[in-house]
């Protein structure tokens, strides 16, 4: 059964943090208000408003699909499009969610990395004001994308200022933003609100939580009664104390940078010890907690019955690996010992 093999197919697939799940607990005394309105809340709203100023406005959501598209609805009308990768979750990953709920066109760009680069968005201005195509209003970009790469703050800052200029909004899905600020050696402010970004799906789930989403907004004219959108949304968990416990937790002793150093650094470990087998080819570069890689077809079907992770294209025979906070040196070599094994 896929439920009982070693994973290596999604930090999904981690079990939830200790410290995270004993913040829960400690959260599980007594009477609380719903909704928000309790002390665990109004703590991890602090903590986001420290990290990102006073002015921003937090949140807190059940998934990072409920992220993306409710906040992608409240600040678009549906004849507008959302510009996207043709890598990004929001394009592949979402069953047509930010879709259906804002009414938008996306447009999705070509990108090899699944990065969306400042010269493809020149174009997309021909529609603009000619009322029979949509409008463009949103870039979405993904810090870190799907491929594990990373935005380096000057390509972020170049697309913000494209956006700026003409009058749209740029949104970072940030699932695994973690991830990148410890790529990066940056705080989570430098790379969202400080290089011009409007509004962050800001992940926790995947950095070691259970159920930590939240949407961060930059701008109060953006974040205006955003609270009804969620609530239309379905996102507004009744129990609230539960997500706002994790996020304090993540956010203690920066154990949110400690999981994110400690995943990417397992694989790059991964990669590393790839190296010397030659019928294994790494696609993209490894910059975060994913390594992509085409394997012979045979090896993928043998290593399968040990290890469950994900065929990325099948065509190809590639093949996506991700790490996790709890994987260990041990579980890379294991690994690595029947790759070699697979495709000998
Ligand atoms: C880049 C990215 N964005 C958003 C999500 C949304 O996550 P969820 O499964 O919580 O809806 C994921 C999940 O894998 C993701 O990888």
């Amino acid at each position: 059964m896929k439920g009982q093999l070693k994973s290596f197919a999604s930090d999904n697939n981690a079990p939830v943090h200790e410290a995270i799940f004993h913040a829960m607990m400690n959260a599980n005394k007594g009477d609380a208000i719903g909704y928000g309105d309790d002390i665990y809340t109004l703590e991890a709203e602090r903590k986001f408003k420290e990290i990102f100023g006073n002015d921003c406005r937090v949140f807190f959501m059940l998934t990072g699909t409920g992220a993306n598209a409710a906040g992608l609805s409240h600040i678009t009308r549906p004849y507008h499009s959302i510009v996207c990768s043709d890598k990004s979750h929001l394009e592949n990953d979402e069953c047509g969610a930010p879709e259906k709920v804002t009414g938008c066109k996306l447009i999705s760009l070509p990108s090899d990395d699944g990065k969306i680069r400042v010269e493809q968005l020149g174009p997309l201005l021909h529609s603009v004001g000619f009322q029979h195509h949509s409008q463009p209003k949103v870039i979405s970009i993904t810090q870190p994308t799907e491929l594990g790469t990373v935005y380096q703050m000057d390509e972020i800052r170049k697309i913000s200022a494209f956006a700026r200029e003409n009058n749209l909004y740029l949104h970072m899905d940030g699932a695994r933003i973690a991830n990148a600020a410890a790529r990066l050696n940056t705080g989570l402010a430098d790379i969202s609100i400080h290089a011009g970004v409007d509004m962050l799906s800001f992940g926790g789930t995947k950095n070691g939580a259970m159920i930590a989403e939240a949407l961060v907004f930059f701008r109060s004219d953006l974040a205006g009664e955003f609270e009804y959108t969620r609530k239309q949304s379905m996102q507004l968990m009744s129990k609230m104390r539960y997500i706002s416990a994790q996020f304090n937790a993540l956010f203690s002793s920066d154990l949110w940078l400690k999981n994110a150093l400690h995943a990417n650094r397992m694989a790059g470990l991964l990669a590393e010890r790839l190296q010397g087998i030659s019928s294994v080819r790494i696609t993209q570069a490894v910059e975060t907690n994913a390594v992509f890689a085409v394997i012979p077809k045979n090896a993928i079907e043998k290593l399968q019955r040990k290890y469950f992770f994900y065929i990325w294209n099948a065509p190809r025979n590639e093949v996506r690996w991700m790490t996790a906070y709890n994987t260990t040196e041990k579980d890379i070599e294991e690994f690595v010992e029947a790759i070699r094994k697979a495709v000998e």
